[in-house]
């Protein structure tokens, strides 16, 4: 009797662990069905690389609006949306659309969408990550058989221009969809003189004022917003996490400033007679460093700001001058002129609005001085966008859930909530609809630069969540 109990315990126990053997086994199957490396991590990486190698330079990574590279890059995307089920069409400002209706054609669609444009020298990252990971959580979607129950219709867009490069206006694509394009951008032109027109006819792209207006959907035919984009900054490297969510995005200013001097000899005018337009811009951009690095030394005084602004700018203002040329640019000649830019960005646009008038005022002081003429040219406004709450929540989830799926539960730390230095296409979009982020660990925070690196398991990351919060809608 006692060797039949023995027996009977033993033989249950020997069946409860190989039970619990093939339940784990099998858990970790369907875990990793689940997961998709092979489309939002393999397949992702591949398209991220492969995109990074569509350039107009040779030795870096160059794609501004509407350059040939930039072309080859949007039809490369429009492939991919095709694959992943989408209907896909590129529009007169050249964003490439790739759409799914779901259940109901006419309910409020989703946009999830970043840019296909570079900087000069750019990293592989920025803008593509967003696009790529949106149309491999759909492909995902259409594997599953689901692209049909989604509940609304869903579009990626990859927009033409946010980094502005090429015509020192940013968002020319998403602004469009917004609604918030002038009708006199399309007369912007880059350096050779070509036009945003000029540049869309080269494509066969016929635009014109009427249908430019034509590009604005519809506020009530749209849900919401959501963009992926590397964080371009070192905090979640830092609290060593692969995602984010977005709290708000820093307003910003670009302008251009041209300082005119007296052209001459090198050689043979005293330096007590110039009028070195070089030497007043390199004070004038010393001025601008040190007005931004204690904007309370500059600005407390004069009654301009609240004690709130000028603490929020000692925190969050960060400014710039990324491009200097001057006029004839030769080693032994004075020069006639010089011309450079300035980006300013700050969360406070009060804030930033006093900066700005604090430093023309002082600029144009210093040219005086110096006997030089000063124009400063405001290029660029974009005020500072809060991300909707609710939408902030929703992707939090998606993005805490994501990363629990890949690391079997045991991610304990939440996603944290973050501010945006850098500019993004949600900005111009907040104006048509509700906007919400998620952002992804780059390597060091560096980002405009080739040295810009995400972990291929964060690419994975960043596609999981786009899933999780489509999941949400199906
Ligand atoms: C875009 O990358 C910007 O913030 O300048
Ligand atoms: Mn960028
Ligand atoms: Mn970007």
């Amino acid at each position: 009797m006692g060797r039949l109990l023995f027996a009977l315990t033993f033989f249950f126990l020997l069946s409860t662990l190989a039970f619990a053997g093939s339940w784990s086994a099998q858990n970790l199957e369907s875990r990793k069905d689940d997961l998709y490396p092979e489309i939002l991590r393999d397949e992702a990486v591949a398209r991220l690389n492969e995109l990074g190698k569509v350039s107009d330079a040779e030795a870096y990574l160059e794609r501004t609006f509407m350059s040939p590279a930039s072309v080859r890059a949007g039809n490369l995307i429009r492939g991919w949306m095709e694959d992943a089920g989408l209907r896909t069409w590129i529009d007169q400002m050249g964003n490439v659309h790739g759409r799914v209706d779901g259940i109901n054609a006419s309910s409020k669609a989703i946009l999830i969408g970043s840019h296909l444009d570079t900087v000069v020298d750019a990293g592989i990252f920025d803008g593509s990550l967003g696009v790529v990971s949106a149309i491999s959580a759909l492909k995902v979607l259409n594997a599953r058989g689901k692209l049909g129950n989604l509940l609304r219709p869903v579009e990626v867009i990859a927009f033409s221009d946010e980094e502005g490069v090429r015509f020192q206006s940013t968002f020319l694509g998403s602004a469009a969809v917004a609604g918030i394009l002038p009708a006199s951008a399309l007369q912007f032109s880059d350096k050779s003189g070509v036009t945003v027109q000029g540049a869309l006819k080269e494509n066969s792209i016929q635009i014109s004022e009427e249908n430019l207006h034509n590009l604005k959907y519809d506020r009530d035919s749209v849900w919401g917003y959501v963009e992926v984009h590397i964080e371009q900054g070192p905090v979640l490297e830092w609290r060593g996490l692969p995602l984010g969510v977005v709290k708000g995005i820093a307003g910003q200013t670009r302008m251009k400033v041209t300082v005119r001097g007296s052209q001459g000899h090198a050689g043979t005018v005293p330096m007590s007679m110039r009028q070195d337009p070089m030497s007043a811009a390199a004070e004038l951009i010393v001025l601008l460093e040190s007005l931004c690095k204690r904007p309370e030394d500059f600005l407390s005084f004069d009654g301009h700001c609240k004690d709130s602004t000028v603490q929020s700018l000692s925190t969050s203002l960060v400014c710039t001058v990324g491009e200097i040329s001057s006029w004839p640019s030769a080693s032994n000649v004075i020069p006639g002129q010089v011309v450079f830019t300035v980006d300013i960005r700050a969360i406070d646009d009060m804030g930033r609005e006093a900066v700005i008038y604090e430093l023309s005022n002082r600029m144009y002081q210093i040219c005086d001085r110096r006997s030089v003429s000063c124009i400063i040219e405001r290029k660029h406004d974009a005020g500072a966008v809060m991300c909707d709450d609710e939408l902030r929540r929703q992707l939090k989830f998606a993005a805490d859930s994501a990363l629990k799926r890949m690391s079997d539960n045991q991610f304990l730390d939440e996603v944290p909530v973050l501010m945006s230095g850098a500019g993004h296409d949600a900005m111009a979009i907040s104006h048509l609809t509700k906007v919400g982020m998620i952002f992804v660990r780059c390597r060091g925070g560096v980002s405009h630069s080739p040295e810009e690196h995400v972990l291929d398991d964060d690419v994975w990351a960043a596609g999981l969540s786009v899933l999780a919060f489509l999941e949400t809608h199906v």
